[in-house]
């Protein structure tokens, strides 16, 4: 129901400092269609402006192809680097799982952390 109402719960404390990432990977599992209503309300207390974005959803076997978009409206239209859409296994077969989970971080890898000297 939050899902469908697109609401915005509130969150018990985190903290969170866009400033030490360049890359932020957001992940949902699909609800009616679209993200986890936690997500909006994290995307909106945060501005991912001028970051790179990859996003991941797991769902039962439906499309992604809602979820992501909205997700990309409320992130603020920006391209995504990176889609994955993930099948729970205790609810359908993902024929190439681990093919899909490599496409994935290889579109990221440019932007990967480099580790300290
Ligand atoms: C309330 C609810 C709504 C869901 N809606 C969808 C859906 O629209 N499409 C889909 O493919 N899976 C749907 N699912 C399945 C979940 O996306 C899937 O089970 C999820 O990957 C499991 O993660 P979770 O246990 O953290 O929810 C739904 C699950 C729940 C609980």
């Amino acid at each position: 129901m939050s899902a469908v109402l697109g609401k915005a719960p509130n969150l018990t404390p985190y903290r969170f400092d866009p400033a030490l990432y360049d890359l932020i990977i957001l992940g949902t599992p699909i609800w009616a269609g679209t993200f986890a209503p936690p997500l909006r309300t994290f995307l909106r207390a945060n501005s991912l402006a001028g970051k790179h974005i990859a996003l991941f959803a797991c769902c039962s076997g439906g499309t992604a192809e809602k979820c992501f978009a909205d997700m990309r409206k409320e992130v603020g239209n920006c391209t995504p680097l990176s889609t994955l859409r993930l099948i729970d296994p205790l609810k359908g077969n993902q024929a190439d799982a681990a093919g899909s989970l490599a496409a994935f971080c290889t579109n990221l890898k440019p932007y990967q952390a480099q580790p300290a000297e």
